[in-house]
């Protein structure tokens, strides 16, 4: 196996914690320090393996921050905990790589980082809707290549996204943002596709049409949708913000692609295996109005067959969250989940988590998903 190189924070720190890749800011690492830990942080690129992680955390560890990248099963979680730890955290809020049910056979609480990412990740959808909308990413191969040699009427003709329908699947925090941001910027109707119903949305928009109609402008319309085929055989372009399981994985497939208007755009900014991207490839040779935007690949991070050679694919490498601001929160929110757990501290009921990117922060672990199963203390209650 290929040493990979650590570099060492708080060398007299009580409590041994691995990261398992370098994190932006440095309130994660005084939160880390504040609770006396000795932080080892692992310095390489390369995703670490199962073995890589086993011989990180090696005899004696009380805690790890680890990657999405990872796979946290129940190999991992068992190395864990007979090395005494006590607690884990994704440096992310989608926990797909995370086995919760071995975490919590194992007695390990499983932080996440929710709140900070939402408007971030909803703009990025939005970039990539009109990346592909108006079609830059050809554009700007095609200027770089010098082939520009002046003005032309018909150069580049993409669409527009003005007062047309845009599809959501996944109106969660990220999916209401960005259809916010859409049906505010843009005046496009919405449809939404959801198990819930997000009534919040739903009036937020109709009010929207309210303000447009007391202005003497058509309002705007929200629907739900009874069904996903509904929604993707009205909606000009469609934004993925579900989460990776079982019932998701290729809920975009050549069957519901084939759906879609001969002229519609995908936009996946949520896990690559939510669409089967080998019959995206497909469907995007045979249909050349039609274009995708993908932040996150099936296999990441390899692409599948054929993709890159498309010009009506916009991609680029799971940025989706890389702002500063959500990234350096992203690593404060993993590291005070596990500064808390590892001082007992409860789990925060509250749905604003930006208390703790303050150096004051909450006495509390931001986001712990499997706090109901291991019947951990709440903030508040008693
Ligand atoms: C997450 O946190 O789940 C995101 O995918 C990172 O961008």
């Amino acid at each position: 196996m290929e040493q990979k190189k650590w570099e060492t924070h708080n060398p007299t720190g009580s409590r041994r914690v691995i990261v398992t890749k370098i994190l932006p800011g440095s309130l994660w690492l005084e939160r880390l320090i504040k609770a006396d830990c000795k932080v080892e942080v692992c310095t390489s690129t390369d995703v670490l393996s199962v073995d890589d992680i086993k011989s990180a955390i090696g005899q004696q560890c009380n805690a790890v921050l680890g990657q999405l990248t990872e796979d946290w099963g129940d190999e991992l979680f068992g190395t864990l905990e007979a090395a005494g730890g006590t607690a884990y955290s994704n440096v992310a809020v989608g926990f797909n790589n995370v086995d919760v049910d071995a975490a919590t056979k194992h007695g390990i609480p499983v932080g996440n980082t929710p709140g900070v990412l939402t408007e971030t990740t909803a703009q990025m959808a939005v970039a990539l809707t009109f990346a592909a909308a108006r079609r830059t990413g050809e554009a700007e191969r095609f200027m770089r290549a010098g082939k520009y040699k002046g003005w032309l009427m018909t150069l580049f003709l993409g669409e527009l996204l003005w007062r047309k329908t845009v599809g959501v699947i996944g109106a969660g925090r990220i999916g209401a943002n960005y259809a916010r941001m859409m049906v505010e910027g843009h005046k496009m109707n919405l449809v939404y596709y959801d198990v819930y119903p997000n009534q919040e949305l739903e009036d937020y928009i109709a009010a929207y049409g309210d303000f447009l109609k007391s202005r003497g402008e058509a309002p705007v319309a929200c629907k739900r949708a009874d069904t996903l085929e509904d929604l993707l055989r009205e909606a000009d372009c469609v934004s993925l913000h579900t989460v990776l399981d079982d019932s998701t994985h290729h809920l975009i497939n050549a069957e519901r692609l084939a759906l879609m208007k001969e002229n519609a755009i995908l936009v996946n900014t949520s896990r690559g295996p939510v669409v089967d991207e080998a019959a995206l490839v497909g469907h995007c040779r045979r249909h050349p109005d039609f274009r995708a935007a993908l932040d996150v690949f099936e296999d990441e991070p390899a692409m599948k067959p054929g993709l890159v050679d498309l010009d009506n694919v916009v991609i680029v490498p799971h940025i989706a969250s890389a702002t500063r601001w959500t990234r350096e929160g992203m690593a404060t929110l993993a590291a005070s989940n596990v500064a808390a757990l590892l001082r007992g501290y409860p789990v925060w009921n509250q749905p604003d988590i930006l208390p703790f990117l303050e150096a004051d922060a909450p006495r509390a672990a931001p986001s712990v998903v499997n706090a109901d199963d291991l019947k951990l203390p709440i903030f508040g209650s008693r």
